[in-house]
């Protein structure tokens, strides 16, 4: 492989994150459509909009664990076909029982994808530039969902809009499947098969020569260790990294960064925007998403993730309490009735800048190698079960509660704070070895740190 492959590398190893983006956002503009066409009930609907959330809790645990066995490389290939057939599948569902099926099975390749590429990105990357690099994930699931949002006012108008929302994302499966064949497999699962001339030749042409020996050496020294299973996610050692994972997954979701995004044409309408405006706004909130985690990439490597995770809870927890109060203030300056548009603009700012993208960072650095798929994956199911939880409850929490919901999560946020401040550790700048040695030495209580 050339140097000139790098770009290459990066590109298609993120580009899962595109097809999670887009099958996740692109129901909730289809639904609109399904649901006279099929005459769904309140009920059914809510099946068919989280029946791919349901399919990705058993893809992020299944093939997250085959990856370990059978390589990253192999296991992304069948996400991609799994992406191909059952988008294409939902498309022409002749009922609601096929398409929530289809859904399903659509979901396991989401949450495949969803803790693959965060598992390849962080793998492949050399330590001084991971943050950037695994942020190329978050980015394409923000181009994703942004791409949904496009497609879906195109189509609003056509015969069929619906069926041609949900076939799209077969054409960038189909790319991902193609783009992934020439793909080279990790090193480090490499290393951990015992292959090490590929690792070898595979590591030269992303680094520098002088470079790789080191590299290969500290993975060879990490891998001497036992190996992993289930068992070995709970052993002393490996228990901090996964409550980091477990806490980050779960945190992300129950801070209400879908609530803002999914619901942000309803919040919009609820304070008197017409239905027009306030989907151009979601197209808004979906660009502003997107922009901003490009902005992310360029402070990833700079400041550490602990920091970054901090502000973020911080600036949300604020924008979540504008949210919530300005309307009531709006008696005294009607301009405020205004302010939740900015406060939710705001939200997505600090969600894109700092949880979006390290969550999913952080859980592909965590993990020792031994466990690293399954603990990916493991936390991907937290992140998947949680935003599930969330989807399902939100509605009927609005409607009991009303807006003072959004105290909640911002109350949620708050505990995000104590939990950054005593269980996650930093990992920014440190190689996976590094990480891994740490947690050895410090909680195994062999060695001395
Ligand atoms: C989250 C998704 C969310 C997306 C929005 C991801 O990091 O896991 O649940 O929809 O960010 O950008």
């Amino acid at each position: 492989m050339k140097k000139l492959g790098k770009a290459f590398v990066f590109f298609f190893g993120a580009l899962g994150g595109l097809l999670f983006g887009y099958d996740t956002g692109v129901i909730s503009g289809a639904i609109l459509f399904i649901k006279t066409d099929m005459m769904l009930s309140a009920f059914q609907q809510g099946v068919v909009v989280s029946s791919i959330l349901m399919g990705a809790i058993i893809g992020a645990v299944l093939i997250s664990s085959l990856s370990d066995k059978y390589g990253r490389k192999k296991m992304v290939l069948v996400s991609a076909f799994i992406f191909c057939f059952a988008s294409l599948a939902s498309a022409f569902a002749p009922n609601a029982a096929l398409l929530i099926i289809s859904r399903i099975i659509l979901g396991t390749a989401v949450g495949g994808a969803s803790a693959l590429v965060p598992l390849y990105l962080s793998e492949m990357a050399p330590a001084k530039s991971r943050g950037a690099l695994a942020t190329l994930n978050q980015l394409l699931i923000t181009v994703g969902i942004l791409s949904a949002y496009i497609i879906n006012m195109i189509f609003t108008h056509s015969v069929n809009g619906w069926r041609i929302m949900l076939g799209f994302a077969a054409a960038p499966a189909v790319i991902l499947f193609l783009g992934t064949i020439f793909l080279p497999e990790s090193p480090r699962w490499l290393i951990g098969k015992g292959r090490q001339e590929e690792a070898k030749k595979i590591l030269r042409s992303l680094r520098e020569e002088s470079e790789v020996e080191t590299e290969i050496n500290e993975i060879q020294e990490n891998n001497l260790k036992e190996s992993g299973g289930y068992g070995e996610l709970f052993h002393k050692w490996v228990r901090p990294a996964l409550i980091i994972g477990i806490g980050l997954a779960v945190f992300q979701q129950i801070i209400g960064c879908n609530t803002v995004i999914y619901y942000a044409p309803t919040i919009f309408e609820s304070i008197g925007l017409s239905k027009e405006s306030a989907i151009l706004s979601t197209v808004g909130i979906g660009a502003l998403n997107v922009l901003v985690t490009i902005a992310a990439l360029f402070i990833m490597d700079k400041i550490n993730r602990r920091t970054l995770l901090t502000i973020g809870s911080a600036g949300m927890i604020f924008s979540l309490v504008m949210i919530w109060a300005m309307p009531k203030l709006s008696g005294f300056m009607p301009v405020l009735n205004y302010a939740p548009v900015f406060a939710a603009g705001l939200y997505i700012f600090f969600f894109a800048a700092t949880w979006g993208p390290i969550m999913w960072i952080m859980i592909g650095e965590v993990f020792p190698m031994k466990v690293r798929g399954i603990g990916v994956g493991l936390s991907s199911v937290a992140n998947w079960s949680a935003n599930l939880a969330v989807a399902l409850l939100f509605p009927s929490l609005l409607e009991k509660i009303g807006t003072p919901l959004f105290l909640i999560y911002a109350l949620m946020a708050v505990f995000s704070i104590i939990f950054i401040k005593y269980k996650v550790f930093e990992t920014r700048g440190r190689s996976l070895e590094e990480i891994e040695k740490t947690l050895y030495c410090k909680y195994n209580k062999k060695v001395s740190v």
